[in-house]
């Protein structure tokens, strides 16, 4: 099976990558947070780094463009084919409001005729490289599913992940795996689960359900557990050892390259987001001054949890 590591704005850059490569692997591709295109197509210093080859020496990465424009998709597409990438990936999956309200994102799915009209021009002329697309399942409603669907099976996307849930779902509202079996058989271009697949078992769940699943995308649970993907592969789980490097080494890498102030904020929030409502975690998290006691914040909690 094929692992993607999801693309999470803000967390998953180069040092993350990197350093979870090192020290866990397993993960076959990690997908570069989007670029918000503009009408110059110019990326932002941030961007132009996180997609840099020397950033991704050793990985393999799909880089993900934000967009409504199929101009402006085409060139980007053009500028990351000569960086060398070997596919890159359309986002229509952000909830944001900021994003949907222009349209982009998962705003794309509130009006599918004029998601046709975006993909007939974008796909008018061959594009220089090999395009993916990352969507939810609908606007407002699972019901919207089958016709979104049977839109992206018409168009040769090189592969289609979907995240089983709604814009109005944003990440914790209700999710309908049930719509990745009618991907499967509406014969969608090998589709990529992806939703809360926290455990190895959740992935065993999966397929029991839907054995032909090819490849799957996880983001918060390789947050909270780094060796997720290792385990999948019948590998151990992360020792408390491990846990301690991961995140001194994230945290070290981060304030390098921002500032100490601002590589703490980064691992609380990588610490917090998969705790999801964990008020005990957050509650000691706010409290802690250091790496150190961000560390044994998590584990604490881990520890308690599990009894
Ligand atoms: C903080 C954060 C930032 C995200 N940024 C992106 C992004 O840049 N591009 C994208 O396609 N998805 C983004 N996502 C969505 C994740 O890639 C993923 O689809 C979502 O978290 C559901 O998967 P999970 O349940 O395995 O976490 C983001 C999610 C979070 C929580």
């Amino acid at each position: 099976m094929i692992v993607y590591f999801a693309p999470m704005e803000g967390l998953t850059d180069g040092i993350l990558r990197r350093t979870h490569q090192r020290l866990f692997g397993s993960v076959d591709v990690y997908g570069l947070p989007f670029h918000k295109l503009t009408q110059s197509v110019g990326l932002t210093t941030r961007e132009k780094r996180d997609i840099a080859p020397e950033e991704n020496r050793g990985l393999r990465v799909l880089p993900q463009a934000l967009t409504r424009d199929p101009g402006q998709l085409a060139a980007w597409l053009a500028l990351v084919a000569e960086l060398g990438y070997p596919c890159a990936e359309l986002n229509l999956g952000c909830p944001s409001p900021t994003v949907t309200r222009r349209g982009r994102g998962s705003g794309l799915l509130r009006d599918l005729p004029a998601l046709r009209c975006f993909f007939d021009r974008l796909f008018a002329d061959p594009l220089p490289m090999p395009l993916s697309v990352k969507t939810r399942i609908g606007y407002e409603s699972p019901e919207e599913w089958p016709e979104l669907a049977a839109l992206l099976a018409a168009y040769p996307f090189a592969h289609v992940t979907i995240h089983v849930r709604t814009t109005r779902e944003q990440y914790t509202g209700g999710i309908h795996p049930e719509a990745f079996d009618l991907a499967l058989r509406r014969g969608l271009p090998h589709p990529v689960y992806n939703g809360d697949l926290r455990t190895p078992e959740d992935v065993q769940a999966l397929l029991a359900r839907c054995p032909r699943t090819e490849a799957v995308m996880i983001g918060r649970g390789l947050l909270a557990d780094p060796a997720l993907a290792r385990r999948l592969r019948g590998g151990p789980e992360a020792s408390e050892a491990e846990l301690r490097a991961w995140y001194t080494a994230l945290y070290e890498g981060w304030r390098e390259r921002f500032h100490a102030t601002l590589a703490l904020g980064r691992i609380k929030k990588l610490m917090e987001w998969p705790a999801g409502d964990s008020i005990r975690r957050k509650r000691l998290l706010r409290r802690a001054e250091s790496i150190e006691q961000c560390i044994d914040a998590v584990l604490d909690e881990q520890q308690a949890r599990e009894g």
